[in-house]
């Protein structure tokens, strides 16, 4: 694995958080249920090679890994050690020997336009430069390569939608979602980074989620790198925003707990052959 990456504060930030989750992440179906759609979704086959963007534990890139087979190559860049540590251990563990990690920033990488497939799950909203970083990933694409993404609706995870509500009460804007919060955004986004053939799978990963676990989500969210403009509130408006944010979650439970509505889009884009 090479390694030596420059970080601004707040990807330092994210490098931390995913590192110190690093351990547990792959726990539960959720991520590896998307890790596997997505490649279902965008189609993988030998001997192509496939750069997996912010690969975190190597869902995407293992299953890409034994898809491509030996004639063909995955390479896996993240921030985050810790995320890479886990993916380096399961590849070990795995005995497969054609891919690379890398740890390197999503909106600064260095590639030719070799890749069959270019593909993100799970990340975008950590991306700082969308736009920008999707017309970069689109020159790492051959002519009628595929970029495949995985990104949720403005309506997932209701701790984040009703934290955004709050926020904006105390004039806190917070961006989660907002980029690829529809279909017509992520269309729109994908074309104007330079792709065609744009096609949108939506399918919903929501469940019903306890009072007690959304109301816990509060202290976590604190922490998290999205929610960082929070911090220029006063600890009493944040007692009160607490508040608010219980108030809003206890109106929503249902006899059967909160709908955690995860609307989810793999989006996929054709860079133009020829
Ligand atoms: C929610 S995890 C998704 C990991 C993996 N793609 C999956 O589906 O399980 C988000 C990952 O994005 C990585 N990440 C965030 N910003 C990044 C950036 N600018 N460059 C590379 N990786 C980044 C984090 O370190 C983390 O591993």
């Amino acid at each position: 694995m090479s390694n030596f990456v420059e970080l601004d504060e707040f990807k330092q930030q994210v490098a931390d958080v995913y590192s110190h989750r690093s351990n547990n992440y792959d726990e539960g179906d959720f991520h590896p249920r998307l890790a596997h759609r997505l490649i279902e979704c965008v189609g993988i086959y030998k001997g192509q090679k496939i750069l997996d963007i912010a690969t975190g534990t190597g869902l995407v890139a293992l299953e890409a890994a034994q898809l491509v087979g030996s004639e063909g190559k995955v390479v896996g860049v993240d921030i985050s050690t810790g995320m890479l540590d886990q993916a380096k251990r399961k590849i070990e563990a795995a005995g497969l020997s054609n891919i690379e990690l890398r740890q390197a920033d999503a909106e600064n990488l260095e590639f030719d336009n070799s890749f069959d497939r270019v593909l993100c799950c799970s990340a975008l909203p950590l991306i700082t430069n969308l736009q920008a970083t999707l017309r970069l990933w689109h020159r790492f694409l051959k002519p009628d390569g595929l970029i495949g993404l995985c990104v949720f609706a403005e309506t997932a995870f209701i701790t984040g939608v009703v934290l955004q509500k709050v926020a904006q009460r105390y004039g806190v804007s917070l961006i989660f979602n907002d980029l690829t919060g529809t279909e017509k955004k992520c269309c729109t986004l994908l074309q104007q980074a330079g792709f065609k053939d744009i096609e949108i799978k939506t399918e919903q990963y929501g469940s019903y989620i306890s009072l007690s676990a959304a109301k816990k989500s509060w202290e976590g969210s604190l922490k998290y790198p999205l929610c960082r403009p929070l911090a220029q509130l006063s600890i009493e408006q944040l007692q009160q925003a607490k508040a608010d944010y219980f108030t809003q979650l206890e109106a929503l439970e249902t006899d059967k707990g909160i709908w955690n509505d995860i609307t989810t889009f793999f989006v996929l884009g054709r860079k133009k052959a020829g």
